[in-house]
């Protein structure tokens, strides 16, 4: 593979060990993609970072490569961890595993990351078309690559700390125009209308990842979801979890352009929209858990007021953000209780304990969390949002 001068000296240690360990992942990595060459990144974001996830062979990577000098040279933000670093307390978690997620996160701060601690990294970084990232979380870099047109595989965490550090990732799969043509298309035509008139934008993600696999696919009928931040997020973090996929052209919404649609497609009914919804009935009882991807300003206004303007709630909402949200609600905690609206900041239902403070029975809008919290265990029934406010949260 092709390195520059400055790359060279990356790898043969003249910027410290740190830079020379992270050049010589990235250019291995990039050997094992068949990379020409690398390109410069603007940004880079880090999943992974829960110790429940991690434990303590991730806590001692990290300290170590923080301690052999190891920073990051691009603006560089964190996924959610393992509880809400203010509240955790509530969510059940040992002061031991607060020590250590504080460990992970002050490694993290010592290597330059601002500490956002968020999945939605697209709602708040200044992320353009055509920008080349190194992202690892998947709702992420499918938000980024799909709607935005910013160019980022879907790294694993360790890879893009490693990018990070040096800046650069090896130029190949979706940094590459010739991998984002589509290669199938998904069309919901026929059952679009149902779509909409249900809200089933989680369940239609869940289809079409299942069904794209690792291959790039162009959608159709989903062009109302133009500008429908709140749907697209689900949408696509349904599809990276049942898909390998990093990237989804959405006829209408994606800013990229398809010259060639693919004769290859998959027709999507109304039929296999039901089936899919049946893997997620459990009894509908339990715990209400939104945000998934993290909520935005908007959304947690929306879903507050509602609730506001017909009392409290009959059961337990769980609501988690991104800290910058969350903070603006802090002094009305006592009013989000009396309604049972609960709010954590820097984690979410999957990545925290969910168990320890919640239920192992719970109701969510998200595909993304049905998918993972039913493989944990959980009795999951997967409602729309709107469903849940209207007739679940408030009302029998
Ligand atoms: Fe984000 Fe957690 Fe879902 S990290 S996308 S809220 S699983």
């Amino acid at each position: 593979m092709y390195l520059d001068k400055i790359e060279e000296k990356m790898l043969d240690g003249e910027f410290g060990e740190a830079v020379s360990l992270a050049m010589r992942t990235v250019v291995k990595m990039g050997e094992v993609f068949s990379a020409e060459r690398l390109v410069k990144i603007k940004h880079a974001h880090v999943s992974g970072i829960s110790y429940e996830n991690i434990g303590d062979e991730g806590l001692s990577f990290l300290e170590e490569i923080a301690s052999l000098g190891g920073r990051f040279s691009v603006p560089t933000t964190v996924n959610p961890g393992a509880m809400d670093t203010e509240k955790w307390r509530e969510m059940g978690i040992t002061p031991e595993v607060f020590e250590k997620q504080g460990r992970i996160l002050r490694a993290f701060m010592k290597m330059g990351a601002k500490i956002t601690l968020t999945c939605t990294p697209y709602l708040y970084e200044q992320i353009g078309f055509g920008d080349h990232l190194a992202w690892s979380e998947s709702n992420a870099v499918l938000y980024a690559n799909s709607i935005i047109g910013a160019r980022t595989n879907r790294d694993g965490g360790p890879l893009a700390l490693m990018e990070a550090i040096v800046g650069r990732a090896p130029l190949s799969g979706l940094h590459l125009d010739e991998n984002r043509r589509p290669t199938l298309t998904i069309d919901f035509s026929i059952s679009e209308q149902f779509i909409f008139d249900n809200y089933l934008f989680s369940v239609a993600g869940l289809i079409a990842g299942r069904i794209a696999g690792n291959r790039v696919p162009y959608v159709i009928g989903l062009s109302r979801l133009k500008g429908d931040v709140e749907n697209l997020k689900l949408f696509l973090a349904a599809v990276g979890a049942s898909g390998g996929t990093g990237l989804v052209l959405i006829e209408g919404v994606s800013p990229e352009k398809v010259d060639d649609i693919p004769s290859e497609r998959v027709e999507v009914d109304a039929g296999m929209l039901k089936e899919e919804m049946e893997k997620f009935n459990e009894d509908g009882e339990g715990i209400i858990v939104l945000g998934c991807p993290h909520l935005g300003l908007d959304e947690v206004q929306e879903i507050v007021e509602w609730i506001g303007k017909r009392g409290r709630a009959k059961r337990k909402i769980y609501l988690y953000t991104s800290r910058d949200v969350a903070r603006m609600y802090e002094d009305e905690r006592k009013k989000l209780e009396e309604l049972n609206i609960y709010m954590f900041a820097d984690t979410c239902m999957v990545v925290s304990n969910l168990s320890a403070y919640g239920s192992r029975s719970v109701i969510t809008d998200s595909g993304k969390a049905a998918f993972y919290l039913s493989s944990k265990g959980y009795n999951v029934s997967l409602v729309p949002r709107k469903i849940i406010l209207e007739r679940v949260a408030v009302s029998d």
